[in-house]
């Protein structure tokens, strides 16, 4: 493995830390929400502690849990987790504490169904719930949405929300936002992507309200900004505070990528820090997005918004490769990497990237949990004993 030079280590970016304000991430890597659908009554179980500690000893700068509802009826499913009572905050401050004792910053998405709630785990058919589903013990709520229109076919016919219940969701929106101060998170995310509720009133094509919540852009954007601006307001100046957006629709007469950029610049004034730039699931599946996949495939999202609107991006999709997402970072495009699938290949995937970045694995090990750190250097020492003893083995 090449040692890095003194020069290479200032010039790096993956594995500098960055402060946004009070909270500094010891990378730049951050392990992107994945809804696990396996709470019960939305509380996080032994599982969650599991499945995002491995992310935490894994070396990200942040961990963001799940998709969380912030009402009982802004659950995709049965299975997600949520944060509508104050039951729903001890597990949740488990796994925070846990993740603060590894140098992780413990972050959250916050989000809401709408329409697409009320639906099947992905495993029993990501579809409308079924007499099968029912035999499970699965419940079925009625659901919200901008207009009455169903995201497909089969599907339960949302309830358009009137003025009065938006001003009641946006106060449910603060309260969770609230109870994730209190379970100790120092990041939220709120959920504006994937087809959502706050997408569902973004887009020209699920907001068909002629009220002062639909029609044009400002109208549009009227509730999802209210969202942003409720929760600015009730968290801590110095958290901040990250929008995952589906910068398009990938739908002809749907969401664009101008229509991003000028939303950013609204979420800027009302203090967003960062645009996490995802893209499409305004109907099929939440990662289902009609647009061609490659490595990266969502970068000049990031890049956009952060060249046009002027503030932080996150970049994510299909970036595996170290190199890639130091390139990206080298070249403007994004702020911070968002690794999803590839952590749960490999949760090790930022502590292996330092390394393939050119940093001695000796020496990596050092900031490695000390209950694992530990026995590798030795092992270490035995591999390179080994190796010594093979080249001197291949010369004779
Ligand atoms: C199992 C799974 C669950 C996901 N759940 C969420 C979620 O709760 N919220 C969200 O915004 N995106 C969710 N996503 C999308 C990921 O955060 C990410 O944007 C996507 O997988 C692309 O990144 P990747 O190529 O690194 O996996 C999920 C993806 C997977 C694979």
């Amino acid at each position: 493995m090449p040692a890095r030079l003194l020069g290479e280590i200032s010039a790096q970016l993956l594995f500098t830390p960055l402060a946004i304000r009070d909270v500094t991430f010891k990378n730049r890597i951050v392990i992107a929400p994945m809804a696990t659908y396996s709470a019960v009554d939305g509380i996080a179980q032994d599982w969650h502690f599991a499945h995002l500690g491995r992310f935490a000893l894994g070396g990200a700068g942040c961990v963001v849990v799940e998709a969380t509802a912030v009402t009982d009826r802004g659950r995709i499913t049965n299975g997600d987790v949520g944060i509508w009572s104050s039951a729903h905050i001890p597990p949740l401050k488990r796994i925070v504490d846990f993740m603060k004792a590894q140098g992780t910053i413990p972050a959250i998405q916050l989000a809401h169904a709408g329409r697409k709630g009320a639906m099947q785990r992905p495993w029993y058919g990501n579809g409308a719930l079924t007499a099968d589903d029912f035999a499970r013990g699965e419940k079925m709520w009625p659901t919200v949405s901008a207009s009455a229109e169903p995201m497909a076919p089969g599907h339960i016919v949302p309830h358009a929300m009137t003025p009065d219940e938006l001003g009641e969701l946006v106060q449910h929106w603060a309260d969770a936002a609230k109870r994730a101060v209190d379970a100790g998170f120092e990041m939220i995310e709120i959920h504006n992507a994937h087809g959502y509720l706050v997408h569902q009133f973004l887009s020209p094509l699920s907001n068909k309200r002629n009220d002062a919540y639909g029609g044009d852009f400002a109208g549009r954007t009227r509730f999802p900004l209210e969202i942003a601006e409720a929760i600015r307001k009730v968290i801590p100046q110095g958290m901040p505070l990250f929008l995952r957006v589906s910068a398009v629709d990938g739908i002809d007469g749907g969401w664009t990528m101008d229509d991003t950029v000028a939303y950013a610049k609204e979420l800027k004034t009302r203090g967003v820090d960062v645009i996490d730039c995802s893209s499409g699931g305004l109907v099929g599946s939440a990662t289902v997005a009609r647009i061609k996949r490659t490595w990266g495939f969502q970068v000049p999202y990031a890049e956009r918004v952060r060249r046009e609107a002027e503030m932080m991006s996150m970049a994510v999709g299909l970036i595996v490769e170290p190199s890639h997402a130091e390139e990206i970072l080298q070249k403007g495009q994004a702020d911070l990497i968002a690794i999803a699938r590839e952590a749960l290949v490999n949760p090790c995937w930022p502590q292996m990237a330092e390394v393939a970045l050119g940093r001695p694995m000796t020496e990596a090990l050092d900031d490695w949990t000390i209950q694992y750190g530990w026995w590798l250097k030795h092992r270490e020492r035995s591999i390179a004993d080994i190796r010594a003893d093979e080249a001197v083995a291949r010369k004779s």
